[in-house]
């Protein structure tokens, strides 16, 4: 059960268990990871998670925007649960497994746009993107691949191929795959050509039309672009309407392919089912994971019937679409429209209202944007100059966990927000609060 009083702080942070479990980990697990805070996690319910040393702290991030539903939801344990007592696995790839048929054909229900869709299942975001750079190339015939700087799209050479949002992401790693063009994203709080949204003109999708497409890339060579309807680990940046707009129109005029990266922003976590219905975009192709099934590894890659052409042994994968992920999947959309999706609508502008009035108040927020319950402030030095500043972002994050409160970075200089769907207004009350107290100390 979740306790009555939290966040609750017990010890010194990190406590003596978990500095025991960190050092033990310094020594078995890859170097590689990013590691915010020195958070060891026993257990969580709901919106609380519980350390190793009996603290408890309120979690706005989800366990990086998955846990839709909250943590260790009853009825996705029972579907788990249940599901493990039937069938755990029997691999979707050379047998037939009806929850994933039953999954594929709810998907097919609920992704944007006419007629039946097909699904290919994967176990994570990267691989989700993995499976729609090859579906673009081979429906397509065609190599070149646009997407955007500050974009992330995962880790796995494909993905990474796509992703351009931090330096570390891709050193020592290159070659990747050629032919994928980086392009600037609607990154209008610090826009690439100094103009606003007001009167640009989608100038970011005019500059691939006019320049690209007429000196470097030929547009009939273009299989795909990659866009995050919302840019997530890249700072939470959501665009004008005119972009999706212009770059959709843009898709259409040539015959390419428009990815929704819906990784992060898709699932209910922006206010409705899928941000692309935000901007009134039916993509072509719609990458899923994260909060799918509340925890569980699970991801999809959506797309029509004409275009999911390729033919048996394309693409597969051994667990992707496992029984006991697609059981915890139909259940978590269940919940999602039974309410949680319209939660995240109502809870997410009332924080941003709030953060908005924090943006008055503290010089240090330079911006506050987001959609539902992805949202984010822009921590800066000066809010003229607007210069980046990572290490007072950083402070604010750790404060915050020292107080209970769990935050992620993303961008070079941003929070985000990402609670779990279930939020409530106290919920979000406290956060607020906390927030507000780490930036009165800064
Ligand atoms: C938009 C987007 N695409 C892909 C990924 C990669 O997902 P994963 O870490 O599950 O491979 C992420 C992860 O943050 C993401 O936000």
């Amino acid at each position: 059960m979740a306790p009555d009083n939290y966040p609750y702080i017990r010890t010194g942070l990190p406590g003596p268990q978990a500095i025991q479990y960190i050092e033990k980990e310094k020594k078995f697990i890859s170097p590689s990871l990013t590691k915010g805070y020195p958070l060891v996690v026993k257990s969580a319910k709901g919106m609380t998670v519980e350390d190793v040393d009996g603290n408890i702290f309120l979690d706005f991030t989800a366990g990086i925007a998955v846990c839709s539903t909250g943590h260790n939801h009853n009825q996705i344990i029972s579907s788990i649960t249940d599901q493990a007592n039937t069938l755990i696995h029997m691999s979707g790839a050379d047998f037939y497994n009806p929850l994933q048929i039953l999954l594929a054909e709810k998907l097919s229900a609920i992704c944007p746009g006419p007629g039946t869709k097909k699904t290919f299942f994967g176990n994570s975001g990267a691989e989700s993107v993995e499976a729609a750079f090859k579906l673009a190339r081979y429906h397509t015939k065609r190599n070149v691949v646009i997407a955007f700087y500050n974009a992330f799209h995962g880790r796995t050479m494909g993905a990474l191929s796509l992703t351009a949002s931090k330096l570390n992401h891709r050193k020592r790693f290159l070659p990747l795959i050629p032919e994928v063009i980086h392009v600037p994203y609607a990154y209008c709080y610090r826009c690439h050509y100094n103009l606003t949204p007001d009167n640009c003109n989608a100038a970011c999708v005019a500059w691939i039309r006019e320049e690209l497409f007429k000196t470097k890339v030929p547009p009939e060579d273009v299989a795909a672009i990659f866009v995050e309807i919302v840019q997530g680990e890249g700072g939470y940046i959501v665009p004008p309407r005119e972009f999706h707009a212009a770059l959709y129109q843009l898709t259409r005029d040539y015959n390419i392919l428009y990815v929704a990266d819906e990784v992060q922003s898709g699932m209910g976590r922006t206010g409705k089912m899928f941000a692309c219905e935000h901007f009134g975009v039916v993509p072509d192709i719609i990458t899923i994971a994260k909060g799918i099934a509340s925890g569980l590894p699970l991801s999809a890659t959506v797309a029509s019937e004409e275009i999911m052409d390729w033919v048996s042994g394309s693409h597969a994968s051994t667990f992707g679409g496992n029984p006991i992920s697609c059981h915890a999947a139909l259940t978590t959309i269940q919940l999602l429209e039974d309410g949680l999706v319209e939660n995240a609508a109502r809870q997410g502008a009332y924080i941003l209202n709030q953060l908005k009035r924090l943006e008055h108040t503290y010089p240090v927020i330079g911006d506050v944007r987001g959609l539902g319950l992805m949202l984010a402030v822009e921590i800066v030095k000066d809010k003229g100059t607007k210069e980046f500043a990572p290490e007072e972002r950083d402070r604010i994050i750790q404060k915050a966990f020292s107080k209970g409160l769990l935050l992620l970075g993303c961008g070079r200089s941003a929070i985000r927000f990402c609670p779990p769907l279930i939020l409530s207004r106290n919920d979000a009350d406290i956060a607020l609060s906390i927030f507000e107290i780490c930036l009165k100390e800064l």
